[in-house]
Formats: C-alpha cells, structure tokens, sequence
C-alpha cells in the first residue's frame, strides 16, 4: 500500500511556475488546475493528491499537517515564521525581489514613516535592523495605492517586472530581499512517511531548472 501524500499548491502567479515543474517530477494532475472550480486533485500518482489554496494559506496549511508538503512563496514563509515545517529545497520558481517603494525623490518623514504593506512582519524586522521605528498599515492587496491616495509614505511588496510601480507613479527604493518559491515539509510528515517523502523531494529536486 502507498503511503497517502498531499500537496498544497498556491493559487494564483506561483501555480504557472508550479505545474510545469511538478510535470517534469512526474506528478500530473487529472484535472486543469486553471479553469476547475475544484479544491482538490488527484493526480496520475495514486497516492498524490493535490490541494489548491491561497498563496498566504499554505505555509498554515503544512504546519498543521493537513497538507505534507507545499510550494509557497519565501515572502510568505518569512511572515508565516515557519513553525511546524522545514524548507527543504528552493524551486528557483516565481523569484521576484521584495522592496520598499515610494514616490522618486520624494523627501520622506525622519520619524513616524507610515508604510504599508502586507508583510508587518518583515516590514518591522527590515526597519528595526536600520533602528527605525515605523507606522505599520496592513493592507491585503494593491498596496501601490497607499502612497498615491496619502494613506502611506511608502510600501513594502513584490516587485517582479516593475510594470505595477511604474503605472502609479512609484519608483523602487531599497531591496529587502531576493524571493523565490520554496518546497515546504510538515515535521510530523517528514518523520512518518519519510521514505515516501524523499521520494517526491528526489524527482522534484532533479526537475529544478
Ligand atoms: C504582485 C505584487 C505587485 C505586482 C508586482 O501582485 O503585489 O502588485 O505583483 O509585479 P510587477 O512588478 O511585475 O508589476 P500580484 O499580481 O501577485 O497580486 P496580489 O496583489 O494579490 O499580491
């Protein structure tokens, strides 16, 4: 009897990287993740399935074990803390950088800077290290929003082409750090079903591009 796997995948830029990848592991979903309203795959491996859910939710997803392993992204692992999970190898998929931004020459405020972003965590650490104190402002999306309506000085997100600063006007001001999407390992999984585990990890890691 094989040992029962299941994978979280994150919805969204992450999955275009992901699938290709999983295919050269051998691992195939019967279904198209892309236009299924489905939650959960089963794939050409009888013991693999996959589940499909928000990029931010997979790391939580692992740590409690309702998945064994995942992909997710470094920004959400480095928010998320990574209690409960080993990252086991760095997919070299979805890298982007994460940075601070704001408007090109624009003086900003020596003390109470107001920054938004959806990663206080990160946020806060970034700036304690340079021994800034700042306004944190959580927001779950269109961030670049948040210094054109005064909202926020600054933000902290994802750049990738750059295209969604530029279109608002914003300029990248300091690299926090290079990010690229992670295979993670619930603990508890790694232990009891090692053999079938470092199985997928072999056939992923040699379809690493
Ligand atoms: C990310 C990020 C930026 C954008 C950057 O958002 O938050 O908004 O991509 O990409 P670019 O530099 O190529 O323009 P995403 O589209 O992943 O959606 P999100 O707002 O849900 O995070």
């Amino acid at each position: 009897m094989n040992t029962e796997l299941t994978i979280a995948l994150a919805k969204g830029r992450i999955l275009a990287d992901t699938l290709p990848l999983l295919s050269r592991a051998g691992i195939e979903p019967v279904d198209d993740l892309n236009t299924s309203r489905k939650l959960v795959f089963a794939t050409n491996r009888d013991n693999i399935k996959l589940v499909l859910i928000r990029s931010a939710d997979v790391a939580t997803y692992v740590q409690y074990g309702a998945a064994d392993m995942g992909v997710a992204g470094k920004d959400i692992l480095l928010e998320h803390g990574g209690e409960g999970l080993y990252e086991r190898l760095d997919l070299k998929i979805a890298t982007c950088r994460m940075m601070t931004a704001g408007f090109k020459d624009k003086p900003l405020p020596r003390v109470r800077l107001k920054v938004a972003t959806k990663y206080p965590r990160i946020t806060r650490q970034f700036f304690l290290d340079q021994g800034r104190q700042v306004e944190l402002i959580k927001l779950y999306g269109s961030m670049e929003l948040a210094p054109v309506v005064g909202l926020a000085d600054i933000i902290v997100d994802l750049v990738d082409s750059g295209n969604t600063l530029k279109a608002n006007g914003l300029t990248p001001l300091q690299l926090i750090t290079a990010i690229s999407s992670r295979l993670i390992i619930n603990r508890a999984s790694l232990k009891m079903k090692n053999r079938a585990i470092n199985e997928v990890v072999a056939k992923i890691e040699s379809a690493i591009v």
